[in-house]
């Protein structure tokens, strides 16, 4: 079946085709209600099939929440200079912090204390609500901002909290479901979880079922913290920097350099395995069936598929190498079937195009322009003069800078040794464009359009779910394909 594919698809990407609709049987294209879920790794599957990429002027962390809310993830760049593991480590960790379903490790005081120490506490953490505690550890009360409003600093923290005896208390660990039905039936809006001997274990909070109930779909770890990816690189740092950001919380690392099919990520796949076990690992990037084979024999639980296809890359132009996407997706994925998820990085620039990059192969897909200019990119906003076409009238229009991660700024900016030598920066021809492109709205917006557009498609292509698709396309491929003409492209993609 795949061979058949692969002939049709041989030199040719996104672009390239139509699909051909089919009967339409799902009585609604509504994204709640349509099965879009596809692994990251193995371990790590979402609900939304979408991945930000680890670009310096696309993921830090307010995107990383974003992607993780809406059922998608996001992968932290390292674009920090080398022994500089700090700030990315900072990133991963405000990811983690934002969103905690259990809090496994609330904070603590004695019921000796005073309200002055209380308020200390809860001004230098930004938490709410105290456990008290004996010198056990063994929960006497809960002592909450308004308790302490307008009280003496010096009266004491026993006086004020609410007793054990009067608290709602769950023994033992708790899955996020019962906790959302114990408050719910209780009516309480703190629910503090203790072990056998008493012991504080964890406490849960009203606002985090709230924040629940808003991200149905969120991509949350096994204490309902959202999940987060972060880029390690290959040589330098690249293992202090992976032992620190696991250490805050990293859901899975990504080795990400620009030819993944060689001996240095050979060699950074094998340190990482023997050095941290069974982390879920994203190694790439490849566009070939040897070169996928030749990650996952090394340790890759997923591949990132894309040699030239982004939006702000030059490799192609500057090396002649690359694989056209749509055949590197299909040729990986005759590699990859039954063994490890891809990713489809890079050249989506149309919602359209995300379809097929789900269909020839990627599990997920990754996205760089795509968000370009969204409020969670990092990066400052500037005012440029824009004269409008019609009108001749000269405007000032925000923008914000994007750029492959190969352009002189982002390589100058990092003194990214493994891939350019400073020296040679200026004359090596680097393989990334920088771009001013304009400011826009929130990130949320463009991904909640695009898996309406997913959701359509599924509706065309005749399917329940995007599984169902994708099946559909790999058992009978002539039955969707249309090879489209010059004439043809222009009639479909150019408006
Ligand atoms: P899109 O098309 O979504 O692609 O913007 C994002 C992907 O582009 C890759 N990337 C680069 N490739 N030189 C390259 O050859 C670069 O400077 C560069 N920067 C990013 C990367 O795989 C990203 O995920």
């Amino acid at each position: 079946m795949m061979t058949a594919l692969l002939d049709r698809v041989r030199g040719r990407t996104f672009d390239d085709f139509l699909l051909a609709p089919q009967l339409g049987e799902i009585p609604s294209r509504n994204p709640d209600v349509i099965d879009l879920t596809s692994p990251f790794t193995a371990t790590i599957p979402l609900r939304r099939p979408l991945v930000s990429a680890n670009m310096d002027t696309v993921t830090r962390a307010p995107m990383a929440i974003v992607m993780a809310e809406e059922g998608g993830i996001g992968v932290i760049d390292r674009g920090y200079r080398p022994g500089d593991v700090g700030p990315q480590v900072a990133e991963v960790a405000a990811v983690k912090r934002t969103q905690h379903g259990i809090v496994t490790d609330p904070r603590g005081i004695a019921a000796s204390a005073t309200v002055a120490d209380a308020r200390e506490i809860m001004r230098g953490t930004g938490v709410g609500t105290l456990v008290v505690i004996d010198e056990a550890g063994r929960l006497s009360g809960l002592l909450t901002d308004r308790d302490i409003r307008f009280v003496a600093g010096t009266v004491l923290v026993g006086a004020r909290m609410t007793r054990r005896d009067r608290l709602v208390v769950h023994q033992g660990p708790m899955a996020w479901p019962e906790a959302e039905r114990v408050m719910v039936e209780a009516k309480v809006k703190k629910l503090p979880l203790v072990d056998a001997d008493d012991r504080v274990i964890g406490l849960i909070t009203a606002r985090d079922l709230v924040k629940h109930r808003e991200h149905p779909h969120a991509t949350r770890d096994a204490q309902g913290r959202l999940r987060v990816a972060a880029a390690i690189g290959a040589t330098g740092d690249f293992l202090e920097r992976a032992a620190e950001l696991l250490r805050v919380g990293a859901d899975a690392l990504v080795i990400d350099i620009a030819h993944g099919h060689s001996r240095v990520m050979e060699r950074a796949l094998t340190a990482v395995r023997a050095r941290f076990g069974d982390v879920p690992l994203v190694a790439g990037n490849v566009a070939t069936a040897e070169g996928v084979t030749f990650l996952v024999d090394r340790g890759a639980d997923a591949v990132k598929v894309g040699i030239g296809p982004g939006g702000g890359c030059t490799t192609r132009l500057t090396t002649n190498f690359g694989v056209p996407q749509a055949e590197a997706l299909v040729r990986c994925h005759v590699a990859a079937v039954g063994r490890v998820p891809l990713i489809a990085d890079g050249g989506v620039a149309r919602d359209g195009a995300l379809v097929l990059a789900l269909l020839f192969g990627g599990a997920t897909v990754m996205l760089g322009s795509a968000f370009a200019g969204t409020a969670e990119t990092p990066g400052e906003t500037v005012m440029k003069a824009v004269v409008m076409p019609e009108s001749q009238k000269i405007v000032q229009v925000p923008f914000k800078v994007f750029r492959g991660m190969a352009s002189v700024g982002a390589v100058r900016d990092r003194l990214d040794l493994e891939e350019a030598d400073t020296e040679e920066l200026d004359a090596m021809g680097a393989e990334g464009l920088e771009v001013s492109v304009p400011a826009r709205g929130s990130a949320r917006l463009v991904i909640r359009n695009m898996l309406k557009h997913l959701c359509s498609a599924i509706s065309y292509g005749g399917a329940m779910s995007l599984d169902g698709l994708r099946q559909a396309l790999t058992a009978d491929p002539d039955r969707f394909l249309i090879p489209l003409s010059a004439a043809a492209r222009t009639e479909s993609f150019r408006r």
